[in-house]
């Protein structure tokens, strides 16, 4: 049994959302011939999309031919629009929820699901994830790795995950026991990075990073101890330099230590307690992968495959299988993980 993390899907189709909320950026589909579509932004092509990212039969044809029993379904991040008007982002959200939610539905044993809220107001995103959770049975949220709030505005403000407005976010979800994917998006440095689309390498293992030791330097874990977080792409840059982190935790605790005083080590596995919080197991390297499993626990690594985008790994779970680890340890990467974050009992 495999349940994948880390899947994206979007609507077949919405309505031109620049025309409704009245100001450009937003993202529309070009259905350009029968099986793909562009996603637009103004008139330029943001990505090429097949009909697997909004077709849930050909989702499960391909789920069945990789022995996936189950994908937990998130939007594709350029659609979280935290740059947007918050009622707009609100709107937006709650249609994507929807239909998230019919297709985990239609689909019940295939398919579970994560919202996305608008979290450039942490009051609307609070109430969106309840509807989510209570009314609609989605499982958490994912959301990106920063908040760019009031860009609307003009003024922009932008707030890593640490900061505390975003406090009725974390209280709603822990109280709802909601589980948190936190996937990067909005690349620092993106403007440095006009070619080789280097944002996706070099941007998202950063932001990953950024959002990781925020929240521990913030003490995001020590005021909700009882919420689940899930970090994308075997949480970024952050397992490789977590030796410098901690080394300078301890070195100029003046800089470091100035919020928390809990070391950036502990939040990791020690003697037989498992991390702090999840990563999923998209790395695509063996000896990289062999890194989280020690640094994280082998409860703590969950398969994602980025489904179904080319940067993912094109068949979900051959790089743990490469591990060859035992029954009981990949029984535990391929679903028990993934069900203990999600909250889904046996
Ligand atoms: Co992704």
């Amino acid at each position: 049994m495999k349940i994948d993390l880390h899947t994206h899907i979007l609507p077949r189709e919405w309505p031109d959302l620049d025309a409704k909320y009245g100001y450009a950026g937003f993202v529309r589909l070009d259905h350009y011939k029968p099986c793909c579509a562009r996603m637009m932004i103004g008139d330029r092509v943001f990505r090429e999309i097949t009909d697997n990212v909004w077709d849930p039969k050909r989702r499960i044809e391909e789920m069945d031919r990789e022995k996936v029993s189950m994908q937990v379904l998130s939007t594709v991040p350029v659609m979280f629009s935290y740059w947007a008007k918050p009622h707009d982002a609100l709107d937006l959200s709650r249609r994507l929820n929807d239909h998230i939610a019919k297709v985990v539905r239609d689909h019940p044993k295939r398919f579970a699901g994560l919202a996305t809220i608008p979290l450039q107001d942490p009051d609307l995103a609070a109430q969106e994830l309840e509807r989510c959770v209570r009314e609609l049975g989605l499982r958490g949220a994912q959301i990106g790795t920063h908040v760019d709030a009031n860009r609307h505005s003009g003024r922009i403000d932008t707030l890593n995950l640490d900061n505390a407005s975003l406090q009725p976010v974390w209280s709603a979800a822990e109280q709802l026991n909601a589980a948190i994917f936190v996937h990067p998006w909005d690349m620092l440095g993106k403007e440095r990075m006009p070619k080789y689309w280097l944002p996706w390498l070099v941007g998202m293992p950063a932001e990953t990073s950024l959002a990781i030791c925020s929240m521990i330097f913030g003490g995001v874990f020590e005021r909700f101890p009882k919420l689940r977080f899930a970090f994308a792409h075997g949480g970024g840059a952050f397992p490789f330099t977590i030796g410098r982190i901690e080394h300078a935790f301890h070195v100029r605790p003046d800089l470091y230590a100035t919020d928390n005083t809990a070391t950036p080590r502990s939040y990791l596995a020690h003697g037989r307690t498992p991390a702090r919080f999840y990563v999923d197991s998209l790395v695509h390297e063996a000896d990289a992968l062999k890194l989280l499993l020690k640094l994280f626990g082998r409860a703590r690594v969950v398969l994602g495959s980025d489904y179904p985008f080319p940067l993912g790994e094109a068949h979900p779970g051959e790089l743990i299988e490469s591990l060859k680890l035992g029954a009981k340890e990949n029984a535990q990467l391929f679903s028990g993980n993934a069900r203990d974050f999600l909250g889904i009992n046996p």
